[in-house]
């Protein structure tokens, strides 16, 4: 969406995939505490988004959305401007039916203009639109009624599109929104994590900056992964230019949680100005284009036994008689050996080697 915002995949932190509706402002407050003083703010986790039962079940008497009174005494408003106060952005979630997915909230449909301008007005950054207990009308009709309502609100809002996948929203998302699901839900388990990667996969040429796919947040540090398999969700989710959304209880994260979030060449894949989502271009090999003429690959092994595997140049777009200099980026490590036509590599059951490499003139 021609919005501004999203040049490069958000990064951030929502409430539901550690929360759940078990939402209240001082968590709230404290994530956002937790972000800075960790140095995530730093590495571009700026956005702290709630999700779903954030809200009254029921609207005021003019119709407007207001902040659930026992868990968000302060208001909406007072939240956005603490979290502003240290220099991130608040999102919200709502929805483009009669209630949330949760029902315990109002939907915006029929008060898209009015809820754009209550976000605006209390300086809300982001949107996560969700499509439950809809009229049964196409999301091609309702979704871009909030968008337009967004872009007249006065105040630069990104807007991630929340129908799951069924709808194909990555065929028509980048004229509506700034994100768009390709999936169902994930949960904190590998089978969920890999068959949700793999369906995102499909849809790679469709990402550009300005509109990303949405393989759903990360569970990255909620407990139902081992590090490895922790390790291949964040890669998997790094090269495929996807929104980095922690989903874990950020006050609290193990140096071993750290170690992935904060992995800075891991997030520059990312965040990578040209903007191009990796596809799977031969069995278990995933390449991508980055800026200045380099290329990322991930090398997954989804099976329980060791496996090599190998990435050829003429698969990635590198000519086939290049001399290539490649960088581990979860050893952090350059290695010696210069590569001709291809790379090899040992990986692990349930784990990945991800290399920059770089052609060397
Ligand atoms: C849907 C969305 C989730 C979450 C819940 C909240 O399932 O896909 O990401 O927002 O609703 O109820």
């Amino acid at each position: 969406l021609a919005n501004g915002l999203a040049t490069t995949p958000p990064m951030g932190w929502n409430s539901w995939n550690h929360f759940g509706c078990q939402i209240e402002e001082n968590v709230i407050r404290e994530t956002a505490d937790g972000l800075v003083s960790s140095g995530l703010s730093k590495l571009g986790y700026t956005y702290i988004n709630l999700d779903d039962c954030w809200a009254e079940l029921n609207r005021d008497d003019e119709g407007n959305l207001v902040g659930k009174k026992s868990t968000f005494p302060s208001g909406i408003k007072a939240l956005a401007d603490y979290v502003h106060s240290k220099g991130l952005k608040l999102g919200l979630y709502s929805d483009a039916g009669y209630f949330t997915c949760s029902n315990q909230m109002p939907g915006s449909l029929g008060h898209e203009e009015q809820d754009a301008k209550t976000f605006a007005s209390w300086g809300i950054d982001y949107l996560k639109y969700d499509d439950c207990d809809n009229d049964g009308s196409k999301p091609t009709t309702r979704y871009p009624v909030m968008t337009q309502a967004l872009m007249k609100a006065g105040r630069p809002i990104f807007f991630s599109l929340c129908e799951w996948g069924d709808m194909h929203p990555a065929l028509w998302g980048s004229q509506v929104g700034n994100s768009w699901r390709t999936t169902s839900d994930i949960s904190d388990s590998w089978d969920s994590m890999i068959t949700i990667a793999d369906m995102n996969e499909v849809y790679a040429d469709l990402a550009r900056p300005g509109g990303w796919n949405d393989p759903d947040m990360l569970e990255v540090g909620n407990g139902g992964m081992t590090k490895d398999e922790y390790i291949v969700h964040f890669s998997l989710w790094a090269i495929s230019k996807a929104p980095l959304l922690l989903g874990c209880d950020v006050r609290n994260v193990s140096q071993d949680i750290m170690d992935i979030i904060a992995n800075v060449e891991v997030i520059a894949v990312n965040q990578d100005p040209l903007g191009v989502q990796a596809k799977k271009v031969r069995n278990e090999v995933w390449a991508a284009p980055l800026s200045g003429y380099r290329v990322v690959i991930l090398l997954l092994n989804r099976k329980s036994n060791r496996a090599t595997i190998t990435a050829y140049w003429d698969d990635i777009g590198i000519p086939e008689n290049s001399f290539v200099e490649a960088r581990d980026i979860w050893e952090h490590k350059t290695l010696e050996k210069k590569f001709v036509a291809n790379l090899t590599a040992t990986v692990e059951p349930h784990a990945c080697k991800m290399y920059v490499l770089q052609p060397i003139p």
